[in-house]
């Protein structure tokens, strides 16, 4: 009770101290200058070079890159990468003070998600007449004026939309969903679109095609992140996400209703499209996918976007990134969305106790996921396991969850191995289930193209690395070795040189 009260004040704090922020992804990138985490890169090609920078960069300092004057670009069309790479920029995007660690980040998201779903018509996103990216409208299409990176060698074409937002809308109910599909230029009002397995949109789409008609489409290319984030994760079903992410950061999404089809474009967009997704597959791909490789062979089939109209801002900023072995360009920010979503919903469903929980981006927030129980009874921790690895935030591409005890941080990964190699019995401690949901982008999936996406299956392993209860019970599990807490915050204090 104490607990929950404590985050509730603090969490009006943050929303006090949020509030004068406006969604402006020019704002928002002077505001990344300010922290120091910006670089501009000026002269890089779009071919490979970008790629290259945008890689190198996530794996050493981690900063957010402005490329301008991109080979055969006139100056001033530029593109973002390394938008969310870190708790910092996560809160400065949700409208937070950037100085929260990644479990205060969980348990402020936690708190706003589970808050947004009461206040969500309050959010609702507004309508606005006008916005900057109208600036520049034409029906004379050519998507070859943007600077869209070929990321890396073996990927199958040039990608302007990886950090993209589609918007559709469902044709029975009117629900408008939001999603993150890549999207690779065709030609030059063509474009294709990649929807994996359990889509939203893709159910959409479908609809509307079984009654013969194209799915109207509108997508922006660039915008604040938080256009993004919301795009990159499962909202529940039936909200649109840009209420629900109005309701988590508490402000509503600023939106324009599109000239062609209507579709809410987020006001801050830099570059936008409307045009119909039809069913004329095209080859698409290969591109590199979250978990590291390109796992579904080289080319699928995919369905294409006509582009009826396209709009942008003056010197338009697109937002772009790129997979890779992780850490990657968006392994980080579902990480603490996705932790968040899951500890809500094991509370939800009874677990008790729940510390914290972190999905691990060396496992793209997907396949790695710990969490931290104070243990109440036996199998309490198997509770724990097999719900956070079956919810649907967990169960998407998951792997491995393990089920640590209150005194491990389940953000730290030496914390962690530690547990598992020590309260963990390899025979007794690790349970596998089989044939859950699986992904086509798995690489340990055979490539089936008789299959459809929603065949695959795949399973998970939960290891329950926790002290055994009954020893736990009677205090009977060894001692850990450490330092009595009052010595150790004297030698800090008096020794303060060593530890700063
Ligand atoms: C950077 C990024 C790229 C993504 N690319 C794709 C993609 O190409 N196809 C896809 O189906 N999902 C992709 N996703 C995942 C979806 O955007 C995500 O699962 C989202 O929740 C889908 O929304 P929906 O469940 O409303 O359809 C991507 C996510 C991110 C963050």
């Amino acid at each position: 009770m104490k607990r929950g009260t404590e985050v509730k004040d603090r969490d009006e704090k943050l929303v006090r101290e949020g509030e004068s922020l406006r969604r402006d992804f020019r704002l928002w990138i002077d505001e990344v200058e300010a922290l120091g985490l910006l670089r501009k890169v000026n002269g890089a090609d779009w071919d490979q070079e970008i790629g290259a920078i945008t890689d190198t960069n996530v794996k050493k300092h981690k900063y957010s890159l402005l490329f301008d004057k991109i080979k055969g670009y006139p100056d001033g069309f530029r593109l973002l990468t390394g938008a969310l790479l870190d708790s910092k920029r996560v809160a400065l995007t949700l409208g937070l003070p950037p100085t929260l660690s990644d479990l205060d980040l969980v348990k402020v998201l936690r708190e706003r998600m589970r808050s947004a779903g009461e206040s969500i018509d309050d959010y609702s996103p507004r309508t606005v007449e006008d916005a900057p990216f109208l600036e520049n409208t034409s029906k004379d299409v050519d998507m070859f004026k943007f600077p869209a990176p070929k990321y890396f060698e073996h990927d199958g074409g040039r990608y302007i939309g990886t950090a993209d937002a589609v918007m559709t809308r469902d044709p029975d109910t009117g629900w408008v969903n939001v999603g993150a599909y890549r999207m690779m230029l065709q030609d030059k009002n063509t474009l294709s679109i990649l929807f994996e397995a359990v889509r939203h949109a893709r159910f959409m789409v479908q609809k509307y095609w079984d009654a013969g008609k194209p799915c109207p489409v509108a997508v922006s290319f660039g915008h604040h992140p938080l256009a993004l984030m919301f795009a990159g994760i499962e909202a529940p079903q039936g909200v649109s996400e840009w209420a629900y992410a109005g309701a988590v950061t508490r402000q509503a999404y600023e939106v324009i209703k599109g000239p062609l089809t209507g579709l809410p474009i987020p006001a801050d967009s830099e570059v936008a499209i409307e045009g119909y997704i039809v069913n004329e597959p095209r080859p698409e791909g290969p591109l590199g996918e979250f978990m590291g490789y390109y796992a579904m062979g080289t080319v699928n089939e995919c369905p294409t976007v006509k582009v009826e109209a396209v709009y942008y801002r003056n010197n338009p900023i697109l937002l772009g990134t790129c997979a890779g072995r992780p850490p990657h360009d968006y392994s980080y920010f579902r990480c603490p969305v996705r932790a968040a979503l899951i500890w809500d919903i094991l509370e939800q469903a009874g677990v008790q106790e729940v510390q914290g929980v972190w999905c691990h981006e060396a496992g793209y927030s997907r396949a790695f996921t710990v969490v931290s129980i104070k243990q109440m009874f036996a199998g309490h921790d198997r509770m724990a396991g097999y719900i956070a690895c079956q919810c649907r935030p967990g169960a998407v591409a998951g792997r491995y969850v393990v089920v640590v005890d209150d005194d491990i941080d389940p953000t730290n990964l030496d914390d962690v191995i530690w547990a598992m190699c020590s309260r963990s019995d390899p025979a007794t401690g690790i349970d596998i289930i089989k044939e859950t949901i699986g992904t086509p982008v798995d690489p340990l999936e055979e490539q089936d193209p008789s299959k459809d996406m929603l065949e695959y299956t795949g399973s998970r392993g939960i290891i329950f690395a926790t002290k055994p209860y009954s020893k736990l019970l009677r205090n009977e599990f060894p001692q850990v070795v450490e330092s009595n807490p009052k010595v150790k915050k004297k030698v800090a204090r008096e020794w303060s040189e060593i530890f700063s």
